[in-house]
């Protein structure tokens, strides 16, 4: 595992888009996975405006996003459709086509979850995985639990969760209560993921998923067993970690 810490968020976007982008550079058919919240908001901006340098082009990169919440529209601006699409999607020259974002108004719920991983699967799987970092250590939508889960499925949201996600609804009633992700197996089977974390409020998790013990109830501890993980954290996020003496590469 490769840990940077970089001096603030800024940094933290520029040190992510640049993974990614070398990953499209030295493979310009790659598959991204890609993730949404707040984390990756200036990775996406930066990987726009290296489109716009015209140093990076995504006219042969296909995606496949982690997740979607159940029941709402790729209009809705609360959707991880419209989040896609306004963050990064309508700013570049990716294929409308060659996106993936889980169909948060699937009438059936396991048929889509099915078509889902023939998706991914048909791509041959992920070469890099974006993901941030759930406060209870989810990723995708993997919540804690006493097993890890495999595939897409549907979940319901944890309280945490559904309190950490208001802040993006008009009131706690109106946040989803159920959504479409990968599992922790098809995480797992991504040739290289990237991690991404900020500030003071993700240093005990940040601590917790990469020192702490492997269990399914910190579901991003798994990525320690992952041969190609790189973890990047502003120095607010790995404040903690870095007191266990890890090896940290400082920007
Ligand atoms: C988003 C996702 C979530 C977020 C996590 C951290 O697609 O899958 O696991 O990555 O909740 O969110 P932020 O970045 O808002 O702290």
């Amino acid at each position: 595992m490769r840990i940077y810490e970089t001096k603030d968020y800024d940094s933290l976007s520029r040190k992510a888009a640049n993974i990614i982008a070398a990953k499209v550079i030295s493979n310009p058919e790659c598959v991204l996975g890609l993730a949404t919240g707040s984390t990756p908001i200036g990775t996406y901006k930066r990987l726009v405006e290296m489109y716009n340098d015209g140093d990076l082009s995504f006219k042969n990169v296909k995606s496949v996003n982690l997740d979607e919440y159940k029941s709402l529209s790729p209009e809705h601006d609360q959707s991880y459709r419209y989040f896609m699409q306004t963050n990064l999607f309508n700013h570049v020259d990716i294929k409308p086509e060659n996106t993936n974002v889980p169909n948060g108004l699937a009438e059936n719920a396991e048929e889509e979850c099915k078509r889902y991983n023939d998706v991914i699967k048909s791509m041959g799987g992920v070469d890099i995985q974006l993901l941030g970092l759930g406060h209870n250590g989810h990723i995708g939508f993997n919540e804690p639990a006493d097993y890890f889960p495999l595939d897409t499925h549907l979940v319901d949201l944890t309280e945490s969760t559904i309190k950490a996600n208001k802040r993006f609804f008009a009131s706690e009633d109106e946040v989803p209560r159920q959504a479409f992700t990968m599992g922790i197996r098809t995480i797992m089977q991504a040739k290289s993921i990237l991690v991404i974390a900020s500030g003071k409020d993700k240093a005990e998790i940040v601590c917790k998923a990469f020192s702490g013990p492997v269990t399914p109830n910190v579901p991003a501890s798994i990525l320690q067993l992952h041969p190609d993980v790189t973890l990047v954290c502003d120095k607010e996020a790995m404040s903690l970690l870095k007191e266990t003496g890890v090896e940290i590469i400082s920007l």
